[in-house]
Order: structure tokens, then sequence, then C-alpha cells
């Protein structure tokens, strides 16, 4: 994700990650590092583990392609992805197809979802934000979970000098979710893609 010399990595215009037009060229030049091209392996363990699959309404924030949402979606699950970038939302309505309206082009610090979600799930969000965000995301995140809502996901650990990815320190992850959410599960995954490999974490926090 990151620009910073790689002489593998193109130059872009934009370098402010607040901005769709950051995302939007990354997805139009199709250099996203971050992209598992399919369903990761932990996603799909989670999703078998549901008491009730049919009744868990789902939000993915920052969805890029949403290959996950086309999971959830072919099993007949409520589904809502979201995305502030132009050039994500085409990816992903392409990607889903015939699912495609479970894609909306929005901000999450500002979306209203059309359900109470049960379950948000967290892929390569977080550390798409920059640090100074992550309060706000904690807050909305608090603000968008029902008590009993899951905020669960794969989570990037340890500090990048420069982003994105911005990685989070584990103490100051749990001091930013621990005033709303109770950590509930916590374990390592196999198969991450290069950039997250070895430092990230599936976690489930369960809103307070
Ligand atoms: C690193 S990508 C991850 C995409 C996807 N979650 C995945 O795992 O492939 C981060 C995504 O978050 C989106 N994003 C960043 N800030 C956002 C915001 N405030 N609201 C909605 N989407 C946002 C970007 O447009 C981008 O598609």
């Amino acid at each position: 994700m990151s620009n910073s010399g790689n002489a593998d990595v193109p130059s872009f215009e934009n370098r402010d990650p607040n901005s769709p037009g950051f995302w939007d060229e990354r997805f139009d030049r199709r250099f996203m590092p971050w992209d598992q091209a399919g369903v990761p392996d932990a996603f799909r363990t989670f999703v078998s583990a549901l008491a009730a699959p049919e009744a868990t309404r789902v939000l993915i924030p920052g969805c890029g392609n949403a290959y996950e949402a086309a999971y959830l979606a072919e099993r007949g699950m409520s589904v809502r992805a979201i995305d502030f970038s132009p050039s994500a939302v085409a990816a992903a309505r392409a990607q889903l197809a015939a699912h495609g309206g479970v894609v909306e082009e929005a901000d999450f610090f500002t979306y209203q979802p059309p359900f109470a979600p049960d379950w948000i799930y967290e892929r390569a969000f977080l550390c798409a934000l920059p640090k100074d965000r992550w309060t706000d995301y904690a807050e909305r995140m608090a603000a968008l979970a029902r008590p009993g809502a899951l905020l669960s996901g794969f989570f990037f650990i340890g500090a990048t000098p420069k982003g994105p990815p911005f990685g989070i320190e584990r103490n100051e992850l749990d001091a930013l979710l621990a005033p709303h959410f109770e950590l509930v599960d916590d374990h390592e995954v196999s198969g991450s893609i290069p950039v997250f490999a070895g430092r990230e974490r599936w976690l489930t926090w369960r809103r307070a």
C-alpha cells in the first residue's frame, strides 16, 4: 500500500489516505497489495461457526473488492459492504455481479446502515486509516454496534513507520477498543498475503 521509494511501486498523485481519490488511483491502476483475491480461511471458519447465519446481519466497512460480501450474499445472509472510493465500489459491484446491490458508496464515519449490524467485519480497514482517525474509528464502531454485536476480523498488529498500512501496537489497540468492547477471541491466522504475513490476528470484540 505504501509508496515509499520501492522501485516496484508506481508513483501516485494522491498521498492522502483520508480521501477517496487516494484509493481510486490505486484501484484504477490495479495496485492493491492488500487484496487477498479471495475469501480468507479464517473468515470462512468464523461464518461456519455462527449459531444463526441466516439471522446475522453483517456490515463490511472499507470493503474494497468485497469478496467476503459475495460469500455471505450467496449464502442468503444480510450484508452491506461500503466503501467511499467510487473505483472500489465499481470493482466490488463487478465482483458481486447479481448481488451488487449490497454494495454502497459511503463514508464509514457518516454511514447509516439499513439494519443494526450483528457483526461488523474488519479487514485492512483500520490499517487504512491514519493514526489520527483511530479514535473516530473506535467511536463510530461503538455507535454502529448494538450491545452484544461483534466487531470481528483481521487486525494488523505492530506499528509501521509509514503507511498505509498503518499497523497498531497491540496495547494501543486494546486501549482503543476496551472502552466500548470486550475481547472474546484472539487467535493466529494462516494464509496471510505478504503485506500482512506474521502480523495479523483474528480478533473478536463484543460490544459492551
Ligand atoms: C486497504 S483497503 C482494504 C479493502 C478490503 N477491506 C480488503 O480487505 O481488501 C482499504 C479500503 O478502505 C476504504 N476506505 C478508507 N477510508 C474509508 C472511509 N472513511 N469510508 C469508507 N471506506 C473507506 C478505501 O477506499 C479502501 O477500499
